[in-house]
This record gives C-alpha cells, sequence and structure tokens, in this order.
C-alpha cells in the first residue's frame, strides 16, 4: 500500500477476530508511533500495552463503574445506562490488544504566565495525537484494525490507578487493536468546505 491509499482505507475498527496479536507487529505499529513530529522533539507520548485478559476486565470494570456513575448523575435511563456500560465493558475486553496512550509534560518547556502555559500544554497533546495517528495508520498498513477511544479522558484517575501509571502520565485515549472483523465505510465532507485557497482571487 501506498501512503495514500493507507490514509484513504483507514477505518476505525470496533470488532476483531479472536486472534492475538504477534509483540513484533505490536512493537513495529509502536515504533511508527514514535516517528511523529513532536513539539520540540520532546516526545511526550508514553503508551501502555495491555494484552493480558485479567487487566483488561480489571481496567473495562473499572472505567464502567465510573461512566456509570456519570450517567447517573446525569438522569440518563437505566436502559441507556446499562447499554452503554455493555458497550464500553465489551469494547476494551474483546480487542486483542488495548493500548493507553498517555502525554507526559515531564520534558517539556516551562512557562509561568498563563498564556505560554497554555500553548505548550496543547502543544504537548498535539504531538501525542500525532503519534497516535502514525500508530493507527502504522497498524492498518500492517493488516490490523484499531480504534482510538476518547474514555479515559474522562477517568484518567480511575486508568492510571489501575494500571498503576507513573503520576506524570495523563490517559489521553485508549486504542483498541486486533485483526478486524468487520468491515467500515465512511465518509468525508468535501475538501472545498473545509479549506480555503486564501490568495484564489488574484491566481485567477
Ligand atoms: C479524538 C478522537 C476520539 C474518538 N473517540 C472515539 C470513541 O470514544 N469511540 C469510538 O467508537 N470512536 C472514537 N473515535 C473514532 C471516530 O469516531 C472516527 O475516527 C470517525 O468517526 C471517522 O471514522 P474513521 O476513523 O473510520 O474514518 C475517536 C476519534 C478521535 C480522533
Amino acid at each position: 500500500m501506498d501512503i495514500f491509499e493507507t490514509i484513504h482505507t483507514r477505518r476505525s475498527i470496533r470488532r476483531y477476530l479472536d486472534k492475538p496479536v504477534p509483540r513484533e507487529l505490536i512493537e513495529k505499529i509502536l515504533d511508527a508511533a514514535r516517528w511523529a513530529p513532536s513539539a520540540h522533539n520532546r516526545q511526550p507520548w508514553r503508551f501502555a500495552v495491555i494484552e493480558r485478559v485479567e487487566t483488561k476486565h480489571a481496567l473495562a470494570a473499572a472505567m464502567g463503574e465510573k461512566l456509570r456513575a456519570d450517567l447517573e448523575r446525569d438522569g440518563a435511563a437505566r436502559e441507556l445506562i446499562e447499554q452503554d456500560t455493555m458497550r464500553s465493558y465489551q469494547r476494551i475486553t474483546s480487542a486483542p490488544v488495548v493500548i493507553i496512550a498517555c502525554m507526559t509534560t515531564r520534558d517539556m518547556d516551562v512557562y509561568h504566565d498563563t498564556r505560554r502555559k497554555k500553548a505548550e500544554f496543547v502543544m504537548t497533546i498535539q504531538s501525542v495525537a500525532m503519534a497516535i495517528q502514525n500508530l493507527l495508520l502504522a497498524a492498518h498498513a500492517l493488516g490490523l484494525g484499531a480504534c482510538w477511544m476518547c474514555a479515559p479522558l474522562f477517568v484518567a484517575d480511575t486508568v492510571r490507578e489501575v494500571l498503576k501509571l507513573d503520576a506524570d502520565w495523563e490517559p489521553q485515549a485508549l486504542l483498541t487493536l486486533g485483526y478486524a472483523a468487520e468491515a467500515r465505510t465512511k465518509e468525508r465532507v468535501a475538501l472545498d468546505l473545509r479549506v480555503k485557497f486564501l490568495d484564489a482571487d488574484e491566481r485567477g
């Protein structure tokens, strides 16, 4: 696959075959992630890889409890609460590999004013997102499926606690990974609805 085909045909995959992913493929995918660009080349990404069923269950159960509490506070219907928590639990536990993508500000520049502090923080997040995109594309190029799930952002402390992550690892995303058991299609809005060539008039 050339890079454009890889980019165009990658889809978020949420159902996986019950087939393990060889460790060397996982490492190859993570290696692609670490070659992403990052602010000051500080590489503020950290990845926690989970393959053991027990760890996935512990994580999914703890995250599910928090999700349930949030939905109860929202006053959601009992049926919807059960549906959402069950779906989240199943998604996490049925994926052969779960990767928690984290960011750390440990090596980033330190500022004392809010404006620059915020810019540096955003750059840290942007850098991790770049690494995740590399990871998703590399997985696809190797014949695997993956999906980015945002849930850890809502329950970062729980994820850190259950997985005993270092205090400075801030969970940003949960990535499921495995051999696809579904084919997905997805559309994008037309390019001209998202892009403005600012000098178009001058060029005629
Ligand atoms: C920041 C971010 C958060 C996402 N969170 C979720 C999620 O929690 N659950 C999910 O099923 N997909 C999630 N996705 C995947 C998107 O739904 C998906 O990328 C989008 O619908 C486009 O589909 P495609 O990736 O198949 O092209 C997320 C993607 C991004 C970039």
